[in-house]
């Protein structure tokens, strides 16, 4: 991309960003109407909807070449990343966000040609606001993130990990995970994988393995990541798919061979 439509799109995702999120404060505390989409525990709210139309609509309107490709539906339909494709998770942890009211994000990343350009996560309500612009490092707020540290080991790691995946599932042998929790350091899980990638990019975890995650969740973090140093595929190792579900194994370079081959067992 050009300097100068780096430029343009830095700033006017920024604003959108804000703006959105001012939007979402302003109301979050009137009452909210909850929806149930997959599961009765996959939630969404008015306040999803909302966001995802107002980027859909100012992207339209300012830049009316482009995608996007975002998860409440007022996306475009796509089957390729031909072009410059915005993909945009309105709220990202949707589940913190009706029960907590709190540790949600917003995720915009800037897709050309397929190839990852701008990287935005939003802490809503801890007013943090990771970015990166590929091959320009990655930001909190204005000050850089250092390159990850390069003597972490499994054995001194953290792992982002949600819970699920130690139970018995179709996806993955839950006695490997079980033997990693206890081989590690420790786990978390914090329900916004895009607030898992900004901590994967902060190094306050090491490494990220889930079993579902969709191109909006990760397209911004897999950009912010990699300008620290981090690596993003899917879990058996293979390139993410940008326009379906993926398992996604992210991690630091220093252990993601050792996690691979030990620990992650797909069925
Ligand atoms: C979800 C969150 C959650 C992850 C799920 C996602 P949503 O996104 O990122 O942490 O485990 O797979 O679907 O629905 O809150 O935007
Ligand atoms: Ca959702
Ligand atoms: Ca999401
Ligand atoms: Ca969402």
């Amino acid at each position: 991309m050009e300097n100068k439509t780096v430029d343009n799109y830095l700033v006017d995702a920024q604003k959108w960003i804000y703006e959105a999120a001012a939007n979402i404060k302003s109301k979050m505390n009137e009452p909210l109407e909850i929806d149930t989409k997959s599961n009765s525990n996959d939630l969404v709210t008015e306040l999803d909807k909302e966001t995802e139309r107002f980027f859909a609509s100012k992207i339209r309107e300012k830049y009316p070449n482009d995608f996007l490709y975002s998860e409440e539906g007022y996306g475009d339909k796509l089957s390729n990343f031909n072009g410059t494709v915005w993909v945009i998770d309105p709220i990202d942890g949707t589940m913190n966000f009706v029960h907590q009211k709190r540790n949600f994000a917003i995720s915009v990343g800037i897709y050309q040609e397929g190839i990852g350009e701008i990287g935005f996560i939003y802490n809503v309500m801890d007013d943090v606001l990771y970015s990166a612009v590929r091959g320009k490092g990655a930001y909190r707020n204005n000050s850089k993130l250092p390159m990850l540290k390069d003597d972490v080991k499994v054995e001194t790691s953290i792992i982002a990990l949600n819970s699920l995946w130690a139970c018995p599932n179709n996806k993955i042998n839950e006695k490997k995970v079980q033997q990693m929790i206890k081989d590690t350091r420790g786990t978390r899980s914090y329900g916004s994988a895009a607030l898992e990638f900004a901590f994967l990019a902060e190094g306050m975890v090491d490494g990220y393995l889930t079993m579902t995650l969709s191109p909006w969740d990760f397209a911004a973090g897999k950009i912010i990541y990699e300008e620290v140093g981090g690596i993003t595929t899917q879990a058996d190792g293979e390139p993410v798919d940008m326009l379906n579900a993926n398992t996604i194994f992210a991690s630091n370079r220093n252990i993601y061979d050792d996690i691979l081959r030990n620990y992650v067992d797909l069925k």
